[in-house]
């Protein structure tokens, strides 16, 4: 390797070789050029990211990317020589280039750790901003593979201006192109910004940290102890923080997530996302007319809103995203039909589905992006409210809320919504409801839609009869009993238009698949603003 040595001049050959004249001497000197440029890490720097459990970036390229379509672009752009003997390794310490995913086009950066700890300075910094430049003129989407020692130090604060500019950069892109971050190793200080902006944060388990600041400064300035898992590791960002959305096992775990995260999605922002054939099959099969059977009698206990989901979409495959942030809401990709949607549910299984600031702002968010990729949103709802606590409330609850609130009355692109069991509340309003302009709303039979259930209820407006019947609680249980009967139905509702159609259990998916169609086509834009203002 020649990275960490001054730099070799460029003439073609070790000394001693002979250079052939003219053309074939040309040649020659490209040939030796690009030998160089892709094999220029030390030895001892490959051995130590192997050991460490990490890939080269040549290898997680060649892993992400269909076999033998990569191009590299910049490979021989380096850093000016400032006289000062610095290493200037070809390329510098990233691989950038464009190559194919399922045989469409995708651009993507790979910080080389092996060389400079994969720094951030002029030249590398350059190499991504056009690289994503690339892909926002082409339509196609950025991935980032993120394995960096952050600002170039010996460069100061133009590595910081350079962190600026992919900021920039991944702001302009940021619903024109996919952008995915893949986080392959140390991410700390501004650097963990710009793949905080991106669409999808993947981080690998046991070799990926993003942090602002990392343990030493923490313990320094503060006094706190916290190590890097427990600060900036992957378990952290996906279940506690919410900064990442899916923890790979390892990395080619990680890529495999990608290249399907990417198969529902359109390149860009004009195109649709593929679809595949698919026919329609309206007979109910053994497992829709199990879900005539999923609801418990006793309105208290839960079941598992995946069994729903894996009925509907396509192959039962759903591919979630932050699967270990608020449990309570699932999101995730899947198709009906061939066709990609984007399933927002309340998971009765956790919290009792309820409605909680996490649970809020990640549907808002993959709301949003569903949207602005044309992925219709398809919602199943058995939500008994909001969370209400004093820390809820006090973390913001209200304004956190109004994130999914805003998400849903933005989307232009198709919504249905289907309620399970609850739909109580503001929990009701919240979820897909008609009055935010879902275009197709359906309840099953089993659905309770009111202003809440019947123990609160008949606290409320039966305080007076419990207080002066013979036997309290049996005119409370008669009370519950007829409230539920008459309030906790679809009916009033259905009455209202409020809800489309009411169904059966096991008519859903055709149902579903029939609204989606229907819905195919159709078009609605928004009044010419600025931009709204989302409370953020
Ligand atoms: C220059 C760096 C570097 C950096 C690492 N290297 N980080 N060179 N600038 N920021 C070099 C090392 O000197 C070393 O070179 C090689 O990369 C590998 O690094 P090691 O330390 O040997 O690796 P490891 O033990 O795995 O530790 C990784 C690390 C550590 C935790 C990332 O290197 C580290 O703490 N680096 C500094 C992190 C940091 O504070 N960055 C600035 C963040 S602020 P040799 O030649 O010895 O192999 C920031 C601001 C952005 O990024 C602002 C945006 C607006």
């Amino acid at each position: 390797g020649t990275a960490g040595a001054p730099d070799a001049p460029e003439a073609p050959g070790a000394p001693g070789t002979p250079v052939p004249p003219g053309t074939a001497g040309k040649l020659a000197r490209l040939a030796r050029l690009r030998e160089r440029a892709a094999d220029q890490a030390p030895e001892r720097a490959v051995r130590r990211q192997h050991e460490k459990g990490k890939l080269t970036a040549r290898e997680r390229i060649g892993i992400l990317l269909d076999p033998g379509s990569f191009r590299e672009t910049d490979a021989l752009l380096r850093s000016r020589d400032d006289g000062s003997g610095a290493a200037r390794p070809l390329g510098d310490a990233v691989v950038t280039g464009r190559g194919t995913i399922d045989g469409r086009p995708v651009c993507v950066y790979a910080h080389d750790f092996t060389l400079l700890g994969g720094s951030l300075g002029e030249a590398l910094g350059s190499k991504i901003l056009k690289i994503s430049e690339l892909a926002q003129r082409t339509g196609c989407p950025l991935i980032g593979i993120n394995d960096s020692g952050g600002a170039r130090i010996q460069e100061g604060v133009t590595s910081l201006a350079l962190y600026g500019e992919i900021i920039r950069s991944h702001v302009e892109a940021s619903g024109v192109v996919p952008q995915i971050s893949v986080m392959t190793g140390p991410c700390a200080g501004g650097a963990v910004y710009g793949p905080a902006l991106t669409d999808l944060v993947v981080m690998v388990d046991g070799i990926s940290h993003m942090y602002v600041t990392g343990p030493d400064v923490l313990r320094a300035v503060t006094g706190e102890q916290v190590g890097h898992d427990e600060l900036g590791g992957a378990h952290t960002h996906a279940s506690t923080s919410g900064c990442a959305h899916y923890t790979a096992r390892d990395e080619k775990d990680a890529f495999e997530y990608v290249r399907l995260f990417l198969g529902y999605l359109p390149s860009n922002n004009l195109s649709q996302p593929p679809s595949f054939p698919s026919r329609t099959d309206d007979e109910p099969t053994e497992a829709d007319l199990a879900l005539d059977t999923l609801i418990p009698d006793s309105p208290s206990r839960g079941y598992d809103m995946l069994r729903v989901i894996e009925t509907v979409v396509d192959d039962g495959e759903l591919l979630e995203v932050h699967q270990q942030f608020a449990p309570n809401i699932i999101c995730g990709l899947a198709r009906v039909e061939g066709h990609s949607v984007g399933v927002v549910a309340n998971q009765p299984a956790h919290l009792a589905g309820a409605l909680d600031y996490n649970a809020s702002e990640k549907a808002a968010r993959f709301i949003r992006f569903c949207d602005s990729f044309h992925i219709p949103v398809l919602t199943f709802v058995d939500v008994p409210g909001f969370l209400t606590s004093a820390e809820q409330e006090r973390s913001g609850l209200i304004r956190r809320g109004a994130k999914l609130l805003y998400a849903y009355c933005e989307t232009t692109v198709p919504t249905v919504t289907v309620i399970t069991r609850k739909a109580y509340g503001g929990g009701y309003g919240v979820m897909g409801s008609k009055h935010l302009g879902v275009d197709l709303n359906f309840a099953w039979a089993t659905a309770e839609i009111a202003v809440m259930g019947g123990a609160g209820a008949v606290s409320v407006l039966g305080r007076r009869r419990i207080q002066e019947a013979a036997d309290p609680e049996a005119e409370r249980a008669r009370l519950v009993a007829e409230y539920e009967d008459t309030m906790c139905t679809p009916y009033l509702a259905a009455e209202r238009g409020y809800v489309d159609a009411v169904i059966m259990p096991h008519e859903t998916r055709s149902e579903v698949a029939a609204a989606l169609r229907t819905l195919r086509d159709k078009r609605r834009s928004r009044l010419p603003r600025k931009h709204g203002n989302i409370p953020l």
